[in-house]
């Protein structure tokens, strides 16, 4: 078992907001980058880190979408980048290299979940392109930025979801195995995880810290392309069509669920610790035979980390 992923008792339960997990802590000064940050968990981080005082950066495959749902909140700007167009990452990434700034905060919040199978221009699997290949793609671009900070922190939302699938190393594009949906998100939550774990063994000598996270169930956007009757059977919808709010069987508010992202993103209890899997805003145990929670260890496994490294890598060029 990675010893790395013990709790910390770090004094936060489920029910703590993203809110309460920055309080007291200032930003000013500091440049974040949110994936996703106009929506559901994406957005509630971005305003928290605006409201403690940094520059937040929303890169959106729908501009004028993001705007107007970033309105109000201070400190943001909102550039266009898709995570399936290679050619527009790179273009985002490199205007924010362009800029000189360090990049002191990236969340990687975008994300899909469960749609029909589509392929990205080169043939991977959608979701493991959205999920995993975007954000790999975009962190290395975004690397010498990272470095400037020194004291960087990197931030995979991964998922629960990675309990019903490995990453499959022979075939992660399901190309001689039938499409799942299911299978495919959670092998792409699974990259998310190991991609922190090599990420961080790879850069936290040059000042990059990597972490990532399961936020709880929470009622958002990506839930568009889930039945009804499915959301209430999980107990994540309730009759009348509203969220169900039970974190300590972990139904969480939009508050709730992006509390872990931000402690990843910047508790002090994390100095000096990286590549860890995060719940509840907590370090997550390593989920034995049987469990319902905490990181598995084909989400853990350094090997593994090493492994998906390198596929990313020749995928993604
Ligand atoms: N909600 C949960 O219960 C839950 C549980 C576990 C893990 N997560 C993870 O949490 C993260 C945030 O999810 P959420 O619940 O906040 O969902 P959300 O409200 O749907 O937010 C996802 C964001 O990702 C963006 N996105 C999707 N495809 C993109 C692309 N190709 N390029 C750039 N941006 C793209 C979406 O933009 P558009 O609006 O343009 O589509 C949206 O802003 C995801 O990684 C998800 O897997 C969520």
């Amino acid at each position: 078992m990675p010893k790395i992923q013990q709790p910390l008792n770090s004094g936060f339960t489920a029910f703590a907001t993203a809110e309460e997990v920055v309080e007291g802590i200032d930003l000013s000064g500091k440049t974040a980058i949110v994936t996703g940050g106009y929506s559901g968990l994406g957005l509630e981080s971005a305003k928290r880190l605006s409201n403690a005082g940094a520059c937040v950066i929303v890169p959106a495959r729908d501009v004028s979408k993001a705007r107007a749902h970033t309105a109000d909140v201070p400190r943001v700007t909102v550039l266009p980048m898709d995570l399936l167009d290679r050619a527009s990452v790179d273009r985002f990434a490199l205007d924010f290299l362009l800029s000189g700034t360090p990049l002191d905060i990236l969340i990687n919040s975008a994300g899909i979940m469960n749609p029909p199978l589509f392929r990205d221009a080169d043939g991977n699997e959608g979701q493991f392109a959205v999920n995993h290949l975007g954000h790999f793609r975009l962190v290395q671009k975004l690397l010498p930025a990272l470095e400037k900070s020194s004291n960087a922190r990197v931030v995979s939302t991964s998922s629960r979801a990675h309990f019903s699938s490995p990453v499959n190393f022979e075939d992660p594009a399901f190309r001689d195995r039938p499409y799942d949906p299911i299978i495919a998100y959670g092998q792409s939550k699974t990259a998310n995880a190991l991609f922190a774990v090599a990420l961080d063994a790879r850069y936290k000598d040059r000042g990059i810290r990597a972490f990532s996270l399961h936020p709880g169930a929470i009622l958002t956007g990506l839930m568009r392309n889930a039945p009804r009757e499915v959301l209430q059977r999980h107990n994540i919808m309730d009759a009348s069509g509203a969220a169900i709010i039970d974190p300590l069987n972990d139904r969480k508010s939009v508050e709730q669920g992006a509390a872990t992202q931000i402690w990843c993103a910047v508790s002090a209890q994390l100095d000096g610790l990286g590549g860890i899997y995060c719940e509840d805003c907590d370090i997550a145990p390593v989920a034995e035979e049987g469990a319902t929670r905490g990181v598995q260890r084909w989400a853990s496994d350094p090997e593994l980390a090493d492994r998906l490294w390198s596929l990313s890598e020749e995928l993604v060029g």
